[in-house]
């Protein structure tokens, strides 16, 4: 099994009962699906792989600190997958929170992937909404505050981490306007036109 269908596997295992958080996943996932084109061959499957687990960490039978992103990065660690527990251990600027939260030593224990593809993964669970839906990044930012409230310690870490999470998601538009997805291509434009007769 490829390590994308069995991230999708197990992601499903984990979040059965808990199917807002599943339904979020699953955008998280088909976003990563569109803005797969941007990565060589075997970046593909680890991207979709990180978008299926980020989240597990909600999962109750993983629930060790009450810190999602290092919950779901111990269990993927001890199951033998460091490169994908780095990436869920940091994604989308959990830093900040472990920070508030007095986690941040045990965060470290986690190698933090500063690349293209953590910028995906920021990119993806940040224009996804709760239930799945697209959304920009200001909105979902703006859709936490509204969820914790402005004092929460999430709301708090959120702001904190804003500018990084927002050059994160611009890299990735910025290589989206370079690249964009074939089906992205109106159909009366020249592109969109000489596409369709391939
Ligand atoms: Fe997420």
């Amino acid at each position: 099994m490829d390590i994308d269908e069995w991230a999708a596997a197990t992601a499903a295992r984990f979040l059965d009962g808990l199917p807002r958080r599943w339904s979020h996943t699953c955008g998280v996932a088909r976003a990563a699906d569109e803005i797969a084109h941007l990565f060589e061959p075997a970046d593909k499957p680890v991207l979709r792989a990180a978008a299926y687990l980020h989240d597990i960490g909600y999962s109750t039978d993983l629930v060790a600190s009450g810190f999602h992103p290092l919950d779901g990065a111990a269990w993927l660690q001890r199951a033998g997958y460091p490169r994908l527990a780095g990436l869920v251990a940091h994604h989308s600027g959990a830093r900040h929170e472990a920070r508030l939260r007095g986690l941040a030593a045990e965060l470290d224990a986690y190698l933090e992937e500063r690349s293209e593809l953590s910028d995906a993964l920021a990119y993806c669970d940040l224009t996804t909404g709760p239930d799945g839906q697209p959304m920009t990044c200001l909105e979902r930012l703006a859709e936490i505050d509204d969820c914790y409230g402005a004092e929460h310690l999430v709301s708090r870490a959120v702001h904190a981490a804003a500018p990084e999470l927002g050059e994160a998601v611009a890299r990735i538009q910025l290589k989206l306007v370079a690249s964009p997805p074939v089906e992205f291509a109106p159909a009366n434009s020249p592109e969109g036109t000489a596409l369709s007769h391939d």
